[in-house]
């Protein structure tokens, strides 16, 4: 893989798809070949079981049903979408990735952490080479969320108690893996936000 594989990563709300299309603009702006994707979906089929996630009764699947559907999706995405992309030396920026599977089914919406990591390593075994989380405060993030109507509201009614706990976990990535994550200050005006995000982008690409 020649290209560069950047993601974002926070909680529902922290600003994550305005900061991955800032960056992409940006990048763009300045020459850049950039493929911009995200988490559940990018690829036809992946997007297919994004509906079948996101959408219709909370209790719908078990936290391990999910966890197998998460990774289905993130296969097809990562064949159909990342490879590809990557083989022709674009950048890749994706808004969500298999950190999200670590947090979520991990720890918030499942206790698995243990089959996340034997599942990523037996069928994905790909991680970012830089990934940016934006941390914002849980009652901030769940004010923006609960602030975007839809369909997709499976996983939008978790409370502040278990967003709060997302935060955390986020952090807590972020000291398991120091080398590939930056922790960004997403409390801040989107343009402010986006150019903490870009120096820390070029300097990364600067490196190749
Ligand atoms: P996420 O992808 O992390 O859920 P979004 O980028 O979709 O977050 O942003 C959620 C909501 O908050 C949107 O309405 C967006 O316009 C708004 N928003 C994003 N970044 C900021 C910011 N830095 N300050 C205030 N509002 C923001
Ligand atoms: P997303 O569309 O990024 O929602 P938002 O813009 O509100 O952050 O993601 C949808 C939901 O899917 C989100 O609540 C996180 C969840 N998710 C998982 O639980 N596991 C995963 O592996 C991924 C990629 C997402």
């Amino acid at each position: 893989m020649t290209g560069k594989f950047l993601s974002f990563e926070g909680i529902d709300g922290s600003g994550k798809s305005t900061q991955a299309r800032l960056l992409t603009e940006a990048l763009r702006a300045a020459g850049h070949i950039v493929c911009l994707t995200r988490e559940p979906g990018g690829s036809p089929g992946a997007e297919e079981i994004r509906r079948m996630v996101l959408e219709g009764d909370p209790d719908k699947w078990s936290a391990e049903t999910e966890l197998l559907l998460f990774n289905a999706a993130r296969r097809d995405h990562l064949e159909k979408t990342i490879r590809p992309a990557l083989a022709r030396g674009e950048i890749v920026i994706t808004d969500r990735f298999a950190d999200s599977s670590r947090m979520y089914q991990g720890l918030t919406r499942g206790d698995l952490r243990a089959k996340v990591d034997a599942l990523h390593a037996l069928m994905i075994g790909v991680e970012p080479d830089l990934t940016f989380l934006i941390d914002i405060d849980a009652a901030v993030g769940l004010s923006r969320a609960v602030g975007r109507a839809g369909k997709e509201q499976r996983f939008e009614d978790m409370g502040l108690a278990l967003q709060q706990k997302a935060r955390a976990g986020f952090l807590a990535l972020a000291r398991e893996y120091p080398l590939r994550f930056r922790v960004i200050d997403g409390a801040r005006a989107p343009d402010v936000v986006a150019n903490d995000v870009l120096a820390v982008a070029l300097e990364h690409l600067s490196r190749r």
